[in-house]
């Protein structure tokens, strides 16, 4: 076959991630010369229902080695698409899915086939000679995203230094991508400042946000709201919060254990807690306010909030179609977080974004707390118009290399290029039933 986008090479290696632990790099090259690379990011706090990591166990780097999932790509993988085009992403992923034969890639794993899925689609943008997103969005790929931007790390980032995962700050009123960058950095900054004051700063957590040495979760969000303000900015109408509860790693069968205040609490007591921090805080987003297994008490934190915040299933969804369709009919949740690596492909992963946004979700394309150099996401976000992108804070260069990304693509954009403002949040479609 000698059509210039067939696959003719495929080829992976182990490389390292941010927290210094093995994962897959893979390279498609295409018959007429084009190359495409990618690099899968791993998750800390993964929800339940997330397609596969293959990791090889043993005693090896904690049990944490790619080498059989490497393995899969070499083999296996490579021999059933070599031939395949690359600019097929649906059939090219389809036979992904089936090759596995499982429905959550068991058998291959999902960082073999996300790193194929994505490096064909890398490969396929430079055969058609544009970037990824121009690639995957058209003429129409020009919204740029509002970012989530961690300002403390917390839960599984931080040792569990505090409870709640991610404190962080969106900038809806910036005038552009690059501004609410600019707004960010400032904030950032002076959150380091005060923590320095207080003589409570000790480093960052894995996505780079201050070291959260606090006496209480709300003590983190009086910080945030310190830090906004010394930054010279209104709290809310410039600079606002969205925080990451990621309530499964501390939430079981409705009983929720906030380990830094010692207390216990039901579904309802949590609720009630997040409602007060939504009166009292510039709050305009919550993810998995509720554990993945507390789908009932996260539609009713939906029904009681969704008209004021934006509500992000992340463990609740973990970019699946049919579980976006499933929250919807329960009216759980107003936005859908959006992480290739819960999928294993592309496709999937878009599926879930489409079905979304037709039933009225907002999207937020996602980072992971383990990651790489790799920027497709910021092409996803931009190709998909998900609206939203959350890559972890405004320091670490495997986070940077993102936020750094959008910048040049918006410089690209020039006049065409229009900014996500507060008009990208979701609202529930089902509140007030
Ligand atoms: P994870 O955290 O990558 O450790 O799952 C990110 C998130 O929960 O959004
Ligand atoms: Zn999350």
């Amino acid at each position: 076959m000698n059509d210039a986008c067939a696959i003719r090479l495929v080829h992976a290696r182990r490389v390292w991630d941010s927290r210094g632990r093995p994962t897959v790099e893979a390279e498609v090259g295409l018959e007429d010369g084009s190359l495409g690379r990618a690099l899968v990011p791993a998750g800390a706090s993964k929800g339940t229902r997330e397609a596969l990591e293959l990791r090889d166990g043993g005693a090896r780097f904690g049990g944490l080695d790619v080498l059989n999932a490497v393995a899969n790509v070499n083999g296996e993988i490579a021999r059933a698409v070599l031939g395949q085009r690359a600019d097929d992403q649906a059939a090219l992923d389809e036979r992904l899915v089936e090759l596995d034969g499982t429905p959550n890639k068991a058998r291959l794993g999902a960082n073999a086939t996300l790193a194929v899925s994505m490096a064909a689609a890398h490969a396929a943008a430079a055969s058609h000679g544009v970037p990824l997103y121009v690639y995957i969005g058209g003429p129409d790929a020009t919204l740029l995203p509002l970012p989530q931007i961690q300002i403390f790390g917390g839960g599984a980032h931080a040792g569990r230094r505090v409870d709640i995962q991610d404190f962080m700050v969106v900038c809806p009123a910036a005038g552009s991508f690059a501004q609410a960058l600019e707004w960010t950095a400032e904030v950032y900054r002076h959150a380091g400042l005060l923590m320095q004051a207080r003589g409570a700063q000790s480093g960052v957590a894995d996505e780079g946000g201050w070291w959260p040495v606090f006496d209480s979760n709300e003590q983190a969000l009086e910080a945030l709201v310190a830090a906004i303000e010394r930054a010279g900015f209104v709290p809310g109408a410039q600079v606002a919060i969205a925080l990451d509860i990621a309530a499964s790693e501390f939430g079981r069968n409705g009983r929720y254990t906030l380990g830094l205040e010692q207390r216990e609490l039901d579904a309802d007591g949590l609720i009630e807690l997040l409602l007060r921090w939504i009166d009292k805080y510039p709050i305009v987003s919550i993810e998995d306010p509720l554990a993945e297994d507390d789908a009932d008490a996260f539609a009713r934190f939906t029904r009681a909030a969704g008209q004021r915040v934006q509500i992000v299933g992340d463990d609740l969804l973990v970019s699946s179609a049919p579980l976006v369709r499933q929250a919807a009919a329960n009216g759980a949740a107003n936005a859908v977080l959006l992480k290739p690596n819960q999928r294993g492909t592309l496709t999937e992963t878009l599926q879930a974004w489409e079905s979304a946004r037709s039933l009225g979700y907002a999207g937020i394309v996602s980072a992971r707390s383990g990651e790489t150099e790799d920027t497709t996401i910021v092409h996803l976000a931009i190709g998909w118009q998900a609206g939203q992108l959350k890559v972890g804070s405004f320091a670490r260069s495997e986070r940077m290399v993102k936020w750094n990304e959008a910048l040049r693509i918006e410089e690209r954009l020039g006049a065409r290029a229009r900014f996500a403002g507060a008009g990208v949040f979701g609202r529930n479609p089902v509140a007030g039933r």
